[in-house]
């Protein structure tokens, strides 16, 4: 994840720019930069690697001036150079962006057309331009900048300056957090509040949509059709804690909201977004001979990978033999020696998937570990490692990790596919695109959470509530279950529904909801069958969609539709309903929604 710190301040602010993206450097990155404005003249410097690289940078240039931008990035467009590296600006405006624009291209292709000459291969740099542009034909700088917002299409957050405003800035949060703080005099901004625990702990966090006006004074905060808003201003522990709940109740909370940034964060990690190409690191094995791969796994890691088992074998046709790790290591598996054998793990210190991994090695198997923890023994124990970007998942119930493995996976997937030959350019363009419009999905579903709170009181009534879906939502239903059951005590179960005639049927009446995970895709008319056979029998179905189909006046409980995507990435769509249902359930049902009973973060014991 990208870092962001600005300062309107009342002294010089380069150094304490700096400063405040050191308290960002667990985000990882690999290039930072500082613009400030001195006497109304906007200045920048800049560095690969590491912030002593810019400072030394600093230490040569000695930007002046009491209002700044900084930027720590991890680099999505373009090569993590110091050409590359943030703030991008133009003689009128400087910009630092954490996320993916969605529709740079075409935006730029605009820019040129209009005479802009661009310096960088970067998406960000389009916004320098488009909001230098408007000011050319006349637009104040507030105007230029909401209008070059309401052109972005993608999750990102933004802090802009603009040339001889020195008591301005304009900040935007879409998809990726972003906190206000307020000083004496003193006004700042940070992807998050441990960036500005240096200067401020009276802190606003904007929600996704908002943008804001900051001056000296204060900050005026706007939502997307320019209504003024009142977000709350809190005090904030963070400190040196170097993860805090944010503005959110629990972990769990801030870890859904946090999805839209670190899945693009984890995506720019295995594709070049502006190419819309998968790029994989070595693997360990000779892809074009590779016709099967073993997988296995524990709980939610268990769940991606029955995901990716339907995309292993769609994009890169390949068989999978998949199983929880606890069987698989004590089954008698035909492994063909040099084949590849994968193990997925938030936490890379799981028992029995470690258990699991060392059987595969010592029955002559290659060995490729997702993980979120790189130092993690199974990281360490591997031949290869494909890492989540998660960042630090504290909740027990794993949310962002599994969003992050899925991302993952899908560009595993797609990658062999392609390495295979079995899958042409213009294919993947088309799924890489679908996975960089992931972000904004989530972000979209996360707007709607307030639905979902009026569907937990069904659920918080029910003794047992049952999960159905077909082909990647089967999985979805099976990890929505495991959620609800792990924070709110409920019994849960998920079914294939298919299997429905075949036993489950038997639970189904009026005290029974029942979850039905329905993206409109080529199963949904099957679905749709089975919600009827639910229905006839007083089940009280809550669907989860993705278009308005047509319900043949099929009574239900509830409906949330989501927006459509594309088939591939409906899983890492329909995640965040399934969390979010469980989430909201266990906080009405008042269990310890972060620590539950009885469970552990990481099971280490078998
Ligand atoms: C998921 O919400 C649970 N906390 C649990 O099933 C977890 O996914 C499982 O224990 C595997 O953990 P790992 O990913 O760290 O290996």
């Amino acid at each position: 994840m990208c870092g962001i710190v600005g300062i309107i301040g009342t002294k010089p602010v380069a150094d304490a720019i700096v400063e405040a993206l050191r308290r960002l450097e667990y985000r990882g990155y690999d290039s930072a930069g500082v613009s400030t404005l001195e006497n109304g003249r906007l200045t920048r410097a800049r560095a690969e690697g590491k912030l002593r690289n810019l400072e030394a940078r600093l230490s040569e240039v000695q930007l002046g001036g009491h209002t700044g931008i900084g930027h720590t990035r991890w680099a999505t467009h373009g090569a993590p150079t110091e050409q590359n590296a943030h703030p991008h600006m133009t003689s009128k405006v400087a910009v630092v962006h954490n996320g993916i624009i969605e529709n740079f291209q075409e935006l730029k292709d605009d820019l040129v057309a209009y005479g802009a000459v661009f310096s960088s291969e970067t998406d960000t740099e389009i916004i320098a331009h488009l909001i230098t542009r408007y000011i050319e034909e006349g637009a104040t700088p507030i105007d230029a900048a909401r209008r070059c917002l309401k052109e972005l299409s993608g999750a990102f957050a933004l802090a802009i300056l603009i040339e001889g405003q020195e008591n301005l800035m304009i900040v935007a949060r879409q998809g990726s957090p972003l906190a206000i703080g307020y000083g004496d005099g003193e006004t700042f901004v940070g992807s998050d509040a441990i960036a500005l625990a240096p200067f401020t702990n009276t802190i606003t966090y904007l929600e996704d949509g908002d943008w804001a006006v900051l001056t000296r004074d204060g900050a005026e905060i706007r939502d997307l059709e320019d209504r003024i808003v009142n977000r709350p201003v809190q005090k904030t522990i963070a400190t040196t804690l170097l993860v805090d709940k944010g503005n959110h109740r629990h972990f769990m909370a801030k870890e859904i909201h946090e999805q839209p940034e670190v899945v693009s964060h984890t995506l720019s990690s295995f594709a070049d977004i502006a190419e819309a190409r998968i790029v994989l690191p070595d693997l360990p094995v000779d892809i074009e001979k590779l016709d099967r791969l073993t997988i296995s796994a524990c709980g939610t890691a268990y769940y991606a990978g029955l995901i990716a088992k339907y995309w292993f074998e769609t994009y890169a046709g390949l068989g999978v033999e998949i199983d929880i790790a606890s069987e698989f290591r004590y089954r008698n598996v035909p492994l063909k020696s040099g084949g590849l054998s994968l193990f997925i793990s938030q936490s890379g210190e799981t028992a029995d998937t470690l258990a699991a991994l060392r059987h595969c090695k010592a029955s002559g198997q290659k060995t490729v570990s997702v993980v979120n923890v790189p130092q993690s023994t199974m990281a360490r124990e591997s031949d290869a490692i494909l890492q989540t970007l998660a960042g630090p998942e504290i909740g027990v119930a794993s949310t962002k990790a599994f969003t992050c493995q899925l991302v993952t996976l899908a560009c595993l997937a797609i990658g062999l596919g392609v390495k295979k030959g079995l899958i042409d350019r213009d294919r993947e363009r088309e799924l890489v695109n679908a996975l960089v419009s992931v972000p904004r999905h989530m972000s979209h579903v996360l707007q709607m959470e307030d639905q979902f709170e009026d569907i937990c009181h069904i659920l918080s009534k029910a003794r047992d509530v049952l999960y159905l879906g077909r082909g990647t939502a089967f999985p979805i239903a099976l990890e929505g279950a495991l959620k609800l059951k792990e924070i709110s005590y409920i019994h849960a179960e998920g079914y294939a529904a298919g299997e429905l005639k075949h036993g489950p049927i038997a639970l189904i009446d009026e005290n029974v909801p029942i979850v039905v995970v329905a993206p409109g895709d080529e199963l949904y008319e099957k679905t749709h069958s089975n919600m009827q056979e639910v229905a006839a029998r007083g089940g009280q179905i809550i669907l989860l969609t993705d278009q308005d189909m047509e319900q043949n006046g099929l009574e239900l409980a509830a409906k949330i539709t989501l927006p459509p995507t594309h088939p591939l990435v409906h899983p890492l769509i329909f995640a965040l309903p399934v969390q979010i249902l469980a989430y909201h359930t266990a906080v009405f049902m008042g269990t310890d929604v972060d620590q539950p009973r009885n469970l552990a973060k990481s099971v280490t014991v078998e």
